[in-house]
């Protein structure tokens, strides 16, 4: 069977690390069809929308997505993202946002005296509701009454889903679920949350369950990483909390990420975590490692296990003995760092 995988470069630097991530699957030899999508800013400018009219019905005839980045300067960012990466996300439904933040052998660690021992963390992020519901308006624009709603929408269905998910991951890990909360400030969405979790962790007597006010458990991530194996979180939080870990990490250029709805047939949109980086796109010197292991994730979605395991052991090995980009204290380009992951597949 062919896998389709849908490609989406996207903007600023998302072309040139995409391109690595491609050329290490190609590399795999599997059986593997791609689309590329010129959508992003660009098709914007040109026809006045992000993406065609029937780009999800586009995607979901794929098995998956690997998607670079969204935005740039020239379109507002709320309609650059409206109009691509969050409305697939809403549109198709993939409700969790599964982010690793594993700190690799070689990468340095900004956490004094920790090493990969200590950080090895999992974000599970609610992807289609909490804060990002898009539900809310404007009024009086301009004038001294104006107003500005954004409403935050938590559902049984949607916070029951990432939460499960989030045992059920655990018991396959180390056996820890941490929920971010803030019920202690906001008396309803997040009572709810809290409320959900005890009844799911009721059902997983394997695995230790915590409650963990958001803001605590940004500190406890710097103090003591070691001590987060699952880490469940809204939407927001979840975005926060995953530039931190991503800086835990050893920066953003190394973090991935998977938007899915396990249990479904519907494909997946994997994407590194670092966002177009307007600021170094051109120069060739974006690191790929971020997509490389989105595309890790991608070829676990498409139950390619053993092509998926050598994706990331390759990474793994360049990462430990190079070459690496600046922004991991190296001097390499984003094409050298593809080429030696392609050369340690063998
Ligand atoms: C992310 C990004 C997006 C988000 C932005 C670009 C809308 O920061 O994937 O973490 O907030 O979800
Ligand atoms: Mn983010």
């Amino acid at each position: 069977m062919t896998h389709r995988v849908a490609l989406l470069p996207g903007d600023g630097v998302g072309p040139e690390v995409i391109a690595e991530a491609r050329r290490a699957v190609d590399a795999l030899g599997l059986s593997l069809e791609w689309t590329e999508l010129l959508w992003g800013s660009a098709h914007w400018h040109e026809h006045g929308r992000m993406m065609p009219a029937d780009a999800l019905e586009t995607l979901d005839a794929h098995d998956a997505v690997l998607m670079g980045a969204i935005g740039d300067p020239s379109v507002p960012d709320h309609v650059s993202l409206w109009g691509l990466v969050l409305e697939i996300r809403q549109r198709l439904d993939l409700w969790a946002n599964v982010r690793p933040a594993r700190l690799l052998e070689g990468v340095p660690c900004p956490l004094a005296g920790r090493g990969p021992a200590d950080v090895d963390m999992l974000f599970l992020r609610e992807n289609t509701e909490g804060e990002y519901s898009g539900i809310g308006g404007r009024a009086h624009q301009g004038l001294g009454a104006e107003v500005a709603i954004e409403s935050s929408v938590f559902t049984r269905e949607g916070v029951e889903r990432v939460i499960r998910h989030a045992f059920e991951v655990a018991s396959g890990r180390r056996g820890v679920v941490t929920s971010a909360t803030k019920s202690n400030a906001s008396r309803y969405g997040y009572v709810l949350w809290d409320e959900v979790a005890d009844e799911i962790s009721a059902g997983f007597p394997g695995v230790r369950y915590e409650r963990v006010l958001v803001d605590a458990l940004a500190a406890r991530m710097v103090r003591d990483p070691a001590s987060l194996d699952v880490v469940v979180a809204s939407n927001l939080f979840g975005d926060i909390l995953t530039d931190l870990a991503a800086a835990i990490q050893g920066g953003m250029g190394m973090a991935a990420s998977a938007n899915v709805a396990p249990g479904s047939q519907r494909p997946g949109l994997f994407e590194p975590v670092h966002g177009s980086a307007p600021d170094i796109a051109g120069r060739g010197i974006a690191n790929p490692a971020g997509a490389i292991w989105s595309a890790v994730l991608l070829l676990e979605h498409l139950g390619e296990r053993e092509a998926s395991e050598a994706l990331m052991r390759a990474l793994e090995d360049v990462c430990r003995d190079g070459p690496r980009t600046r922004d991991l204290g190296g001097e390499a380009n984003t094409a050298e760092v593809g080429a030696a992951v392609v050369e340690r597949l063998g």
